[in-house]
């Protein structure tokens, strides 16, 4: 049986560490497939369309992401199970990510960052984390987490999800129709959907407008957006005109329509706008192969999989 490593980054650095840790592994990296009928597993993140399809024995896919868009997309994908990037390391990150960025706009740091640059010292009005309500579209693996660490703060943690859910502390909300009473009771919204036929586009002006608007209690200066799901949730140009428009007060973007972000765009000048480059959580390579052999390992001795993707639902 061989193992083939079939992605688009870091390809070379997953085989040595496989290699490393299993050293009777027999680990191929694409384009490189020697027989292809020996292959049975692979590691993959964004192969050609295809590719995956020509492999006649593949029985297991570990997605190097823990996104499956890019692999779905793939009309030729084979019918094996697949298995997404689930991992402490990966979670710890995003964690991190949503926390920095929470805590950024809601100490208005773009607004003292510009004070500082022009020598001002000046107050400006922060309300205590108590009073801002920060909203999580997307309650899983990453959402659930980041929605623990939000509570350690004090924040009113709000969050949205498909199916109904039940989590200490945080006001759940569920499917299409309580998407605007959730977002009217959301200061902060966080996006950590996948991509998938429902999620596509759904970040677009109309549903920014419906974010919480205090009026006179306002405690912040507008809604902010963070996403660090995938681009594809949202539409730039949107984003840009709610900003423009003072619909919405300042965004953190990790993901894009368009990676890498093209000069073009005015999210990269706009000052209350952080720019990060699809990294809020990039995973160790160590990490991602261990998890790897780990299910290569479980298949072997007929045990379940973990963190199976549904492909009918699309994550
Ligand atoms: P997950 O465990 O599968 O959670 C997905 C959440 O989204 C679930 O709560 C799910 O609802 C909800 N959801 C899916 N479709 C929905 C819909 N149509 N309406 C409402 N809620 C919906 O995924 P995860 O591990 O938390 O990862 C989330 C995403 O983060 C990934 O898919 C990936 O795109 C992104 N990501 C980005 C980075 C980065 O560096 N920027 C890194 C890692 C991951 P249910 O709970 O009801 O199923
Ligand atoms: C990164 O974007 C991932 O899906 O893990």
């Amino acid at each position: 049986m061989a193992f083939l490593i079939a992605s688009s980054s870091r390809a070379e650095e997953f085989a040595a560490f496989a290699r490393d840790l299993d050293p009777a592994l027999d680990v191929r990296v694409a384009p490189n497939l020697g027989k292809a009928e020996e292959i049975e597993y692979a590691l993959a993140w964004q192969p050609p369309n295809g590719l995956l399809k020509t492999l006649p024995n593949l029985r297991l896919i570990v997605s190097v992401g823990a996104g499956v868009d890019a692999l779905l997309a793939d009309p030729d994908l084979p019918h094996v199970p697949m298995v997404r990037f689930v991992d402490a390391d990966l979670t710890g990150r995003m964690t991190e990510y949503v926390a920095l960025h929470v805590l950024y706009h809601h100490r208005r740091m773009s607004e003292f960052g510009e004070l500082q640059r022009r020598k001002v010292w000046k107050y400006l009005a922060e309300p205590a984390a108590h009073e801002v309500r920060v909203g999580l579209m997307g309650l899983g693996v990453l959402g659930s987490a980041a929605a623990r660490a939000l509570g350690v703060f004090g924040y009113q943690v709000r969050g949205w999800s498909r199916s109904p859910k039940s989590l200490q502390g945080v006001a759940c909300y569920a499917g299409p129709g309580e998407l605007d009473a959730f977002l009217a009771d959301t200061d902060i919204l966080a996006v950590l959907l996948p991509l998938t036929p429902d999620t596509h586009g759904i970040l677009d002006r109309r549903l920014l407008a419906k974010l919480s608007r205090r009026g006179r209690d306002a405690r912040l200066p507008g809604p902010v957006l963070i996403n660090a799901g995938r681009g594809g949730l949202q539409v730039d140009a949107d984003i840009a005109a709610s900003l423009a428009a003072g619909e919405l007060y300042a965004a953190s973007l990790d993901v894009f329509e368009a990676e890498p972000l093209p000069h073009s765009s005015p999210l990269w000048s706009h000052p209350r706008v952080v720019v990060t480059p699809h990294n809020a959580a990039e995973s160790a390579p160590a990490a991602i192969v261990r998890y790897a052999l780990r299910q290569i390992a479980a298949l072997r001795r007929g045990e379940p999989l973990q963190n199976l993707v549904d492909r009918g639902r699309g994550y």
